[in-house]
């Protein structure tokens, strides 16, 4: 079968890396993909934002199963435009992409269905949200959320009433600039432990996979701005079974059988941002797609044939019940661009990446995000860059490979966090074996 890949960053060429390991893939096609990813398929160049030209893509080329990788083509009505083709595509629809699409949408949908969430205040003026913040409405620090896509930085902790303020009065300025509706959420901030928790569902059967611990913040110590994820490791040593099953049964059931009741059946992955505080399970936000750079810890790590399973959701009937993975942990560490989140140069040679392949050693890889050839050779072109994976029964030494792996690469300006998995470590001295 042939398969299209939609996206270009370190997630697709994990993706792509996975499904080729296939039977039944015989061909992958990736829009727009990477140099990394060029290695493995034929990238198109399409933009994952062209929906009409990506249906017809898939149309003209027999495409018989396409996984979408990032999140904007879904809440643009990827998968509905596919749906009304009848071509098979992993994903939701525009209506069950929401949840991600807008923070408003999901907070009043987790309310509805008493899902467990941070407490939350709307605010459609500066007035009201000057009163909420006067108030202490939901304590301080406090969190404030600017509504609809914003690529991981519209997320702001905030520790005084008058840095709140001032942050509310810019965000409905950029905003009011843009979509004509602004629209901020002021969250209760939540303490605990961050994890990533994934799912597949055809819309009414769910399937857990497994759980990541990633690092949003750009500098060691969890330290400096949110960014889309600076590391990250599989599984998360914080859960356990127990756990798992309060987050299956408080928070994913009635999120699917909520979604279905509301007429927005959800067939795809859904990725949980979750909190784990002391009363139990939070949500704090959904993701309508494989996490990135999780998709990189966790992809390496599964056993079972993910076009097949892909192929199940897609068909809407997920028959597969027992995944099998691996035992080893994954550690994934991000090598950005100088500067990222915030402005940052493009450009600048990569060296000793592995030629031709993935596979810088065995089970040490490489998964490329942010490159591009210039000239004859892969250059910087994006804030993530790329991706060392390292797999390993012991914690420790899966960290130590990561960035042995990090050390044979080499850009000017790059960085990347030292300290990827250091809670993890507190929390785990043994193997997984
Ligand atoms: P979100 O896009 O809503 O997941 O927010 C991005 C990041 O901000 C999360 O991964 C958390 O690290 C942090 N965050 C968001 N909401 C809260 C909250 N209510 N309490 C504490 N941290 C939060
Ligand atoms: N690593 C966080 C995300 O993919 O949203």
């Amino acid at each position: 079968m042939r398969v299209l890949v939609v996206g270009g960053g370190g997630r697709e060429h994990a993706l792509v890396w996975k499904l080729k390991q296939s039977p039944d893939v015989k061909e992958i096609f990736c829009a727009p993909g990477n140099p990394g990813i060029a290695d493995l398929a034929h990238c198109v160049n399409i933009e994952p934002s062209d929906i009409i030209a990506l249906a017809d893509f898939a149309k003209n080329q027999n495409i018989g199963l396409t996984v979408t990788g990032p999140e904007l083509p879904l809440i643009l009505g990827l998968a509905d435009e596919f749906a009304n083709r009848n071509l098979p595509i992993f994903g939701p629809t525009r209506a069950a992409a929401e949840i991600e699409g807008s923070k408003a949408f999901a907070k009043g949908f987790l309310n509805r269905h008493n899902i467990p969430t941070a407490a939350y205040l709307i605010v459609n003026s500066l007035e009201e949200a000057a009163a909420a913040i006067q108030e202490e409405a939901v304590g301080t620090p406090m969190v404030i959320k600017a509504d609809g896509l914003a690529a991981g930085k519209g997320v702001f902790i905030v520790e005084s009433k008058n840095e709140a303020l001032n942050l509310v009065k810019a965000l409905m300025k950029e905003h009011a600039l843009g979509s004509g509706k602004p629209k901020v959420i002021i969250e209760e901030f939540l303490h605990g432990n961050e994890v990533s928790f994934f799912v597949l569902s055809d819309g009414s059967k769910v399937l857990p996979l497994v759980t990541a611990q990633d690092h949003k913040k750009a500098f060691d110590r969890d330290e400096g701005p949110n960014t889309g994820g600076m590391g990250c490791i599989c599984p998360a040593t914080v859960m356990n079974t127990e756990m798992q099953k309060r987050i299956l049964l408080e928070i994913v059931n009635p999120t699917i059988s909520g979604l279905a009741e509301e007429g927005r059946y959800y067939q795809g992955i859904l990725y949980c941002g979750l909190m784990i505080t002391t009363e139990g399970p939070k949500v704090l936000e959904f993701n309508v797609r494989f996490g990135d750079p999780e998709a990189q810890a966790i992809l390496p790590r599964m056993k079972s044939d993910l076009f097949h399973l892909l192929m199940e959701v897609a068909e809407g009937d997920l028959k597969q019940q027992d995944l099998e993975w691996r035992n080893e942990l994954a550690v994934s560490v991000v090598m950005a661009s100088g500067g990222y989140p915030s402005n940052y140069e493009k450009g600048k040679p990569i060296t000793g990446l592995p030629k031709g392949k993935v596979e810088l050693d065995n089970d040490l890889l490489v998964f490329q995000a942010g490159t591009k050839v210039s000239n004859g050779q892969v250059v910087t072109s994006g804030g993530r860059v790329l991706a060392v994976t390292a797999l390993h029964y012991n914690l420790k030494a899966a960290i130590d490979r990561s960035y042995a792996g990090i050390k044979q690469i080499q850009f000017e300006g790059q960085h990347f966090r030292k300290d990827i998995g250091h809670r993890a470590l507190a929390h785990l001295s043994g193997d997984n074996k």
